[in-house]
């Protein structure tokens, strides 16, 4: 018996002791190569070097003798395998201590086979879509040699303005934190094998909460708004393995994030337990002085250093100034080989040390069939259906349609930002695949792009309009007016595609809006042009035909927003998950600007904190999409109605199908601490199922909550859990569903 549980523990214990086993080579290689390295070559493993785009011809003597004196921990965007394979070979066999090098490049939503931009994939809900983005993009981009990326951007956007609001996982830290898990698992694969990048969770920390979704700009954070809301799906990266952090370029309560003392040690490594390494953004480091806090260069190093910035990415004040801050007692030898160790450790991780020099193996991968489906899947499951009068949507097919819209052929702008690397040629577009598929169709784009201000091509659309049964309207934005330094003050759809939208209202055709861009469009001045509505954020390559099968019912639109989707720029930032505030805004006495009596008094109207002209709803609320179906939430039970602090709570829900087709509903669970020492938010999402009904059929959907959930961190960034009354709701959106309440109690 003694025996026998003994070996049953042993077992248990076998990955452990394997991971310990592990720690301990790594650690004697570590110590071992610190004890051999100059200083140089330790400051070496410390730089990121690179190119802005890529290395263009060959690669320079001088580039060759920098990997050969040991001056560089990693490279960035050089991007040819055989460049890659020769420098490698340089590091391993002709530097002194054979230190590979780390390969890395922005592999953001796709290598070659380009997946729908972030913001869609978290409109999926989806962790086996972000899961499989992450895969394929991996597999490619490691068949030349990149073993590191700088993905996922985990940071939580409030604000349609800010462009990279469009590579984000969107609002919610729930939904970022279960998408930060699938990328790093799909990313990092456990590093099985070759094909696993370094990911890189980014930025940290707090850069989407930028003023005015300004890029680069000031970020003013407390301890509670930060755990709660921006650092979760960080936590929930280096909780699945993520190891490598990168740091943003704004200032955090007046000290740049790139040096915060408190964000890079109190919070990532304290607090988050981190164990691999820091890089900073590009430049960042440097940015500390014209940010005002760094006086020069040198001092920018100081200050980086001491803070904990492992690697720095581009700029050289680690390489031009640390020997020197060593030599004068500025900083510690100790701590560099600490921040060397963290590098070398990552190195070792990834099993970079064994990795034979990649073999070019590109040309069967790139764009595979099987990467090209699941990039397809990807964009069906992120396009979400916001408006679909009369059920004008899916299409019928024998109704000549007319396709019009700057961006229905567009193969450069649907792939979206960040996509250095795919090909517009494999872009597969709705013009080329509906009129594969259909003779139905004719196209006029009426205009050539999205700023397009011309109206020579209205003609050839009106024309197309009037005689075809129904328009299908494709605009939106192009790429380049998403993502880093792209925020629009202006969320509308840019050029004259709502005077073209109106051009063409007149026809009388119903009008199917499709809408590819990398943020939330204002819709205000055309929502009522539009019969349906589908947002297909920049879908990648393979969005015509996702498109099609979507419009078609071949499939259904799966997405639900992951933003919360503003009537105009003016509301933002705007989030569900907001506080209630001591005057909320309210229907019964909200007057719109253009009702307000001529002299009305001034408090006549109540006072509340709403617009006067776009109210204090969004135009979409988060979590919102429609089906071809339809559903009905009835019966919301609850197990018990009070739980102790060490119990749980079962709630279910009677979900119909009441619709005449098979469908998936995304059932969502919020919940409201309704009383907290600090005041909580109206509305927290806590759990989300997707189900699939046949048509005509019900179920019974469950989740179980425990008290963890019901946590939260105070001013103080102490986790708390307070008895008291909550309210929950189960629904299909953040503004409906049906609502409860429960008790937990001390
Ligand atoms: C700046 C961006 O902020 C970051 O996200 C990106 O990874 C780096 N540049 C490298 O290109």
């Amino acid at each position: 018996m003694y025996k026998s549980i003994n070996l049953s523990l042993f077992i248990l214990l076998l990955p452990f002791l394997a991971i310990s086993q592990n720690s301990n080579d790594y650690n004697k290689k570590i110590d071992n190569l610190l004890s051999q390295m100059t200083i140089e070559q330790k400051i070496g493993q410390l730089a990121l070097r690179g190119t802005s785009s890529r290395v263009k011809g060959g690669l320079s003597e001088e580039f060759k003798q920098m990997i050969r004196e040991g001056e560089a921990g990693a490279i960035l965007n050089v991007m040819k395998a055989e460049q890659m394979a020769e420098l490698q070979k340089i590091a391993l066999e002709e530097s002194e201590h054979g230190i590979p090098l780390i390969f890395a490049r922005d592999v953001i939503h796709g290598f070659k086979t380009i997946f729908p931009i972030p913001l869609g994939l978290a409109a999926s809900w989806d962790s086996s879509t972000a899961y499989d983005c992450a895969r394929v993009s991996s597999i490619e981009a490691s068949s030349i040699g990149i073993r590191w990326t700088f993905a996922p951007m985990l940071d939580i956007s409030r604000d349609s303005r800010w462009g990279r609001i469009a590579e984000s996982p969107g609002e919610d830290p729930l939904l970022a934190s279960v998408l930060a898990k699938a990328y790093i698992d799909g990313f990092q694969n456990e590093f099985k094998d070759n094909t696993s990048l370094l990911a890189c969770a980014k930025h940290f920390m707090g850069y989407g909460a930028a003023e005015g979704g300004r890029d680069y700009n000031t970020v003013y954070m407390n301890e509670a708004l930060m755990r709660n809301i921006y650092l979760p799906p960080f936590k929930a990266a280096i909780e699945a393995g993520a190891l490598t952090v990168m740091s943003s370029f704004n200032e955090y309560n007046g000290v740049p994030a790139s040096a915060s003392t408190f964000l890079l040690k109190e919070v990532l490594r304290d607090d988050l337990a981190f164990d691999g390494f820091v890089v900073s953004d590009w430049n960042s480091l440097t940015e500390t002085i014209p940010h005002g806090y760094a006086r020069d260069e040198r001092h920018a190093a100081e200050l980086a250093f001491k803070a904990g910035l492992d690697m720095e990415m581009t700029s050289r004040a680690y390489e031009n100034h640390l020997k020197t801050l060593l030599e004068n007692g500025t900083i510690q030898m100790a701590d560099l080989d600490i921040m060397v160790a963290n590098i070398l450790r990552t190195k070792l991780r990834m099993g970079l040390f064994d990795a034979p020099i990649p073999k070019d193996n590109s040309a069967t991968l790139y764009y595979k069939n099987a990467h090209l489906e699941k990039a397809k899947e990807a964009a069906i499951k992120s396009m979400v259906l916001l408006k679909n009068k009369n059920d004008i949507l899916p299409l019928n097919s024998s109704k000549k349609i007319a396709l019009i819209g700057p961006l229905a052929d567009a193969p450069h702008d649907q792939l979206g930002t960040w996509t250095f690397d795919g090909e517009k040629e494999h872009t597969i577009t709705p013009a080329h695949y509906f009129q594969e598929k259909t003779d139905q169709i004719s196209f006029a784009p009426g205009l050539t792009f999205s700023r397009d201000r011309s109206t020579h091509g209205y003609a050839d659309a009106l024309n197309k309009a009037k005689a075809s049964d129904l328009i299908i309207f494709i605009g939106g934005e192009e790429a380049i007016l998403s993502g880093e330094a792209h925020s629009r003050a202006n969320i509308a759809l840019p050029g004259k595609q709502e005077e073209l939208l109106k051009e063409l209202k007149s026809t009388g055709k119903p009008i199917v809006l499709v809408i590819m861009a990398g943020r939330p469009i204002s819709l205000t001045n055309i929502e009522s042009y539009a019969d349906a509505i589908l947002m297909a954020w920049h879908p990648g390559t393979m969005g015509g035909p996702a498109l099609y099968d979507v419009l078609t019912g071949i499939r259904e639109p799966e997405g639900r927003l992951p933003v919360t989707w503003p009537k105009s720029a003016g509301q933002s930032p705007l989030y569900y998950n907001q506080k209630n505030t001591g005057r909320p805004a309210d229907s019964t006495s909200f007057v719109q600007m253009y009702d307000i009596p001529l002299g009305a008094w001034q408090s006549s109207l109540g006072n509340n904190s709403h617009y006067l002209d776009d109210g204090f709803t969004p135009h979409y609320p988060f979590g919102y999409g429609l089906n071809y179906s339809s559903f009905i939430y009835s019966e919301l039970d609850l197990s018990t109605n009070k739980i102790s602090q060490s119990d749980s709570l079962v709630v279910s829900i009677k979900l119909t199908n009441t619709g005449n087709r098979q469908s998936t509903d995304l059932v969502q669970l919020y919940i409201q601490d309704v009383v907290g020492s600090i005041t909580r938010p109206v509305k927290e999402l806590k759990d989300f199922q997707h189900i699939k009904l046949d048509a005509k059929t019900d179920t019974e959907v469950k989740f179980v909550i425990y008290p963890d959930q019901l946590t939260f961190y105070n001013n103080d960034g102490e986790k708390c859990l307070e008895s008291g009354m909550f309210n929950i709701w189960i629904g299909p959106n953040s503004a409906s569903g049906l609502k409860s309440s429960f008790e937990l109690f001390d």
